[in-house]
């Protein structure tokens, strides 16, 4: 009677442990980018601590094994085993990833599907990089503990019952990153690389020289990265920097080897991205220069050295170079030099398209040379526009003889482009717009949309740079702007230039979660955006960031100052919010603000002797935003 007390017990007991309500019942799913269709079933799927991945071809999934078996073992202590072929489908295995024996006409090459049932979780998919990415969808669906680097003990290991099919909207989904103006190792590029697939980017834009710095050994030059690798290390605001002196050691900087190139391009294949090389010529050549003066028209070239960051450009309508960091148009030398270059870079990067720059070619120093005017006669080229488009055309049949397609940022369309070179449209979208209309293939990368190394919140809070672009900005990127032909636009990019940017940490912080925004453009249909339901999922990857220690910026929780006209009599100061639902509560009087404080509701008449206006953001009681401290006088001076 006893026992059958017991038994009756541990039976209730049992039952209520299984029939209790799972922590992702009804809780909504937050995956990025939004798949193209997700319908979720009712409960969830429990991992065994214990399991088996079966996978239809174990070699050719081997990238989507390996990131499973890593994640479940780290964070959940899953025993994961692995089975691979015909012989073990009859397995029971908790995961089955299967490669499709004939083409799903759906999901193409980069898509899958992606079932969780209550007897386990099945990814399918024409390609292993879809594979990939329906393993980077799972792990989004498992708790947010899953990116933790430690075991994380006595937690449900559970799915909730989804049935997900997914395919990218472009095949160019970019991340450009600047390890010219500051060198990150080849171990930060690896974990940029890890990060990125998170979010299924799948190309790397690897900006390997400018005028701070040329960061890829070239074999036939060596003095590339034995000179052009290195300048004085400053810290402060970039291109205010004092001139280096003579004495000052130049020790800063770092370049990649040929070899770390071929493990960075193993590392990243594996991962499903491909490394686009940028070598930015004429223009952003200081560092080549520096190197080889003979690639240069001025005399005293031999004089210079690789920027460290001291101001030498004039910005405006019209750029002036105040030292001469272009290569000469006119000098041979300079094409035996391009074509030793990309006859190295080529060998080194399987990608087919290879980036020559272009952009922001100052020609006052090309003004100036008897060599270039004497190519103009000879050539017949009426302006430096068709100068620097004679450059190009010479530099497109050395990428081509090389057996690789020619990419530059839209001002090579300026004085004429030949056909089969593909655009990068960074002033806007009026570049690709041109380019499409031309027939050149274009990536858009606007940088009033997607230049993530821009401020994301007010420049009194965030590290200085000369123009914002706002998480709500970034997700309103569109690659398509109307009246264009779809098909001659590849994607786009998210461009993260380190100017400003000395270390990993900041470097993070600058991409997320602006890099969220812009992998959803890229990746979701339009019609499945919204950015309140994109907000609710960034909160919830913030909280993978903080378990994965991944840095990333809430500025989009802060108030946003708007600028009245000058004539607006009284002076008034209006606030409003990117994200609905928070309050904002302020003070005149410097004391730090809090939720007891008044809350914002229409245009505030600051009192006659504020100097001061605080503000800070909550959710209900809890505060969201940061403390910011906003001089009077500097909303005055940003008055219209
Ligand atoms: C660029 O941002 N200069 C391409």
């Amino acid at each position: 009677m006893k026992n059958l007390l017991l038994l009756i017990c541990c039976s209730i007991a049992t039952s209520l442990l299984y029939s209790q309500p799972s922590p992702h019942a009804g809780k909504r799913i937050a995956i990025i980018p939004e798949p193209v269709s997700l319908k979720q079933g009712s409960g969830s799927f429990l991992l065994p601590a214990r399991l088996t991945i079966w996978a239809s071809d174990e070699k050719a999934s081997r990238s989507a094994i390996r990131l499973l078996q890593h994640k479940l073992s780290t964070a959940a202590g899953i025993r994961v085993e692995v089975a691979g072929g015909i012989a073990a489908a009859n397995r029971p295995a908790a995961i089955k990833l299967a490669l499709n024996a004939s083409p799903d006409e759906t999901i193409g090459q980069e898509g899958y599907r992606l079932s969780v049932t209550g007897s386990g979780i099945s990814i399918a998919a024409n390609q292993p990089a879809g594979l990939y990415y329906g393993v980077q969808s799972l792990l989004q669906l498992l708790p947010e503990q899953i990116e933790s680097a430690q075991l994380i003990k006595d937690l449900q290991w559970e799915a909730p019952l989804v049935e997900i099919v997914d395919y990218p909207r472009f095949g160019w989904r970019g991340v450009l990153l600047d390890v010219a103006r500051h060198f990150f190792t080849k171990e930060e590029v690896r974990d940029f690389i890890d990060d990125m697939t998170r979010y299924k980017y799948n190309l790397l834009h690897f900006h390997l020289s400018d005028d701070q710095g040329w960061r890829i050994e070239i074999k036939a030059l060596p003095k590339l990265t034995e000179t052009g690798a290195w300048n004085v290390k400053k810290q402060g605001y970039f291109g205010t920097f004092s001139k280096p002196l003579p004495n000052e050691p130049r020790n800063y900087g770092g370049f990649y080897t040929q070899e770390d190139i071929k493990e960075l391009v193993a590392y990243a294949k594996e991962r499903f991205v491909n490394i686009m090389p940028e070598i930015d010529v004429p223009g952003h050549s200081l560092a080549a220069i520096a190197s080889y003066p003979e690639l240069s028209c001025t005399p005293g070239a031999n004089q210079y050295k690789v920027n460290s960051g001291e101001n030498f450009m004039k910005w405006g309508p019209k750029l002036t170079a105040l030292v001469d960091n272009t290569l000469c148009p006119a000098n041979e030398k300079v094409y035996v030099f391009l074509d030793k270059v990309f006859s190295e870079i080529a060998a080194l990067f399987p990608f087919d398209y290879i980036h020559v720059g272009g952009d922001e070619c100052a020609k006052n120093f090309w003004e100036q040379s008897a060599e270039v005017r004497s190519l103009m006669q000879k050539e017949k080229l009426k302006n430096m526009e068709e100068v620097q488009a004679y450059f190009e055309r010479r530099l497109q049949k050395i990428i081509a003889a090389k057996g690789k397609k020619f990419m530059g940022w839209d001002e090579i369309l300026e004085g004429g482009l030949a056909p089969g070179a593909a655009v990068m449209s960074w002033r806007g979208v009026k570049g690709g717009i041109q380019a499409a209309k031309l027939g050149h293939e274009v990536v858009m990368t606007p940088s009033t949309h997607t230049y993530v190394d821009l401020m994301q919140g007010d420049p009194i809070i965030e590290p200085r740079v000369y123009a914002s672009v706002l998480l709500k900005t970034s997700y309103q990127f569109d690659p398509v702007p109307a009246g264009v032909d779809a098909r001659l636009i590849k994607g786009g990019q998210a461009n993260l230039w380190t100017e400003q940017i000395y270390n990993t940490r900041h470097l993070q912080y600058m991409l997320w979660p602006r890099g969220l925004s812009i992998a959803e453009s890229l990746w979701s249909p339009r019609e499945k955006k919204s950015w309140d339901g994109f907000i609710d999922k960034v909160e919830r990857h913030f909280k993978r960031f903080d378990i994965a220690e991944i840095k990333y910026s809430r500025a989009m929780y802060d108030p946003i100052f708007v600028s009245g006209k000058k004539t607006d009599n009284p002076f008034k100061i209006a606030l409003e919010t990117q994200i609905d639902g928070l309050d904002i509560y302020y003070s005149f009087d410097n004391s730090f603000p809090d939720h007891f404080y008044p809350r914002y509701a229409g245009p505030l008449i600051p009192p006659k002797d504020a100097v001061m206006l605080k503000v800070i953001t909550y959710r209900g009681k809890t505060p969201v935003g940061r403390m910011i401290a906003m001089p009077i006088d500097e909303l005055k001076k940003r008055l219209r």
